[in-house]
């Protein structure tokens, strides 16, 4: 079993990467997150930009499962469904845990509440309403999918539900929610997933059983996982590979293969610590060249070069067994590119990663490799890429300490040398 996990602060590309492992896989499991992701595909149905379905929906023989450690927004997944479906994508091998929690429209309304009330302290979430539903999952007041089958409590858990959120949204000048019309937007979204809303642990029992291939597709990355990434600028879940046991129903024991996603620079979106951030025109040429801006929201993203000290704490938490490079063509038009190796906080140099608040004093001591000055999207095989662009992914190996297995040069699927 492969767990795909993001090494730095999300949006590594891990979607094209899950993409390309999916084309040999049985069952492609989404373990954490909702639709706060953006998983970006190209591949010969065209460019798709995944939220909630597992980025294996393109291989017809697996199936794409929804885990209990995920949230959903029953209308955003229809919605994403119909758009698969009108470019002539099946969905029929989707599956939703009945055991993951719904995203509601009022945890919609609080994510932005909460945004806005926080002024200049905000986080930048994605203000699709994954904090508050799983805020509302860990307080004990979160609905889970199967509650939908009794309609009659089901609204009743709404109304109940919107006696305190409404008072907060009217307490900060927001419009309260009406309880029908929350109910019916999420009970006519579950009438069109019909039976794809299961226990979806057999399914996973069964694979196990069968030997089969599975792929555990993780959303956003180390530096943004709730207990180990730059808290508060964290998302509400765990995107490392542990997280990945729990949220998708499988005995750890059975993970062996865990792939860090990488891409060749840094980028965020949201606020926090990112000590290798470019700013002015520096920012602006990486982040055209490389059209970075967010899957979800279009925000642009924060740019960076590469930072050794993230992904090497990523190592530290997941235990790579390779590493996937991306973007890696993105750097073709520079001479000389810095690469951080470690962090300079008060005097003193570390290559460990600090608690947010240190990490906010931290400066980056850079080497400066040697760039290729070339175009290598056309490469066909790893031995023919540049000097340079070799010595460059020798580096990422040496610093982070485990082995790159994959190399990303292009954004369709097959621009992935192995
Ligand atoms: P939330 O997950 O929407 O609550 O946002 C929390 C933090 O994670 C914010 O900094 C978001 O920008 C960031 N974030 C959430 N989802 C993604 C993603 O798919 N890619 C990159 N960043 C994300």
């Amino acid at each position: 079993m492969t767990a795909v996990v993001g090494a730095q602060w999300g949006d590594e590309g891990k979607g094209k990467i899950t993409d390309y492992l999916a084309q040999h896989a049985d069952l492609v499991i989404r373990f954490q997150g909702g639709n706060n992701a953006g998983h970006t595909v190209v591949n010969e149905h065209g460019t798709f930009k995944l939220h909630l379905v597992p980025s294996g929906i393109f291989n017809p023989n697996a199936l794409c499962v929804l885990g209990p450690g995920t949230v959903v927004d029953l209308a955003g997944l229809v919605e994403e469904l119909t758009m698969l479906e009108g470019s002539g994508i099946s969905t029929a091998n989707v599956r939703v845990s009945d055991r993951a929690h719904l995203v509601l429209p009022y945890h919609v309304a609080l994510d932005r509440l909460d945004e806005r009330e926080r002024g200049r302290q905000r986080l930048g979430t994605t203000g699709r309403g994954v904090g508050p539903a799983y805020s509302d999952k860990v307080g004990r007041h979160g609905i889970q999918l199967c509650e939908v089958r009794d309609e009659r409590r089901f609204r009743e858990r709404v109304a109940h539900e919107l006696l305190t959120k409404n008072a907060i949204l009217e307490r900060f000048g927001d419009a309260p929610l009406d309880a029908t019309e929350v109910a019916d937007v999420v009970l006519e979204a579950a009438a069109r997933l019909g039976d794809r809303i299961v226990d979806t642990l057999p399914l996973v029992e069964d694979a196990v059983a069968r030997n089969a291939r599975v792929l555990l597709e993780g959303q956003l990355g180390a530096m943004r996982d709730l207990d180990w990434g730059i808290y508060p600028y964290v998302t509400s879940s765990n995107p490392l590979a542990g997280g990945a046991a729990v949220g998708a129903g499988i005995p750890p024991r059975h993970i062996t293969r865990v792939i860090g996603v990488v891409k060749a620079y840094s980028t965020a979106v949201g606020e926090g610590p990112f000590p290798t951030e470019l700013s002015g025109p520096e920012a602006d040429r990486l982040r055209e060249r490389a059209q970075e801006y967010g899957a979800t929201t279009g925000r642009p993203r924060r740019v960076g070069w590469f930072d050794a000290v993230a992904p090497r704490y990523a190592h530290r938490l997941n235990a790579f067994t390779e590493i996937a490079v991306t973007k890696l063509d993105m750097l073709g038009d520079y001479e000389r590119i810095p690469f951080c190796t470690a962090y300079e906080i008060d005097g003193r140099v570390t290559t460990d990663m600090p608690p947010t608040a240190m990490l906010e004093r931290a400066t980056p001591r850079y080497e400066h490799l040697e760039g290729w000055g070339c175009a290598i999207t056309a490469v066909t095989d790893r031995a023919l890429l540049p000097l340079q662009a070799k010595a460059y992914l020798r580096r990422i190996e040496e610093t982070v300490g485990a082995p790159v297995g994959m190399v990303g040069i292009g954004p369709e699927r097959t621009a992935t040398l192995l």
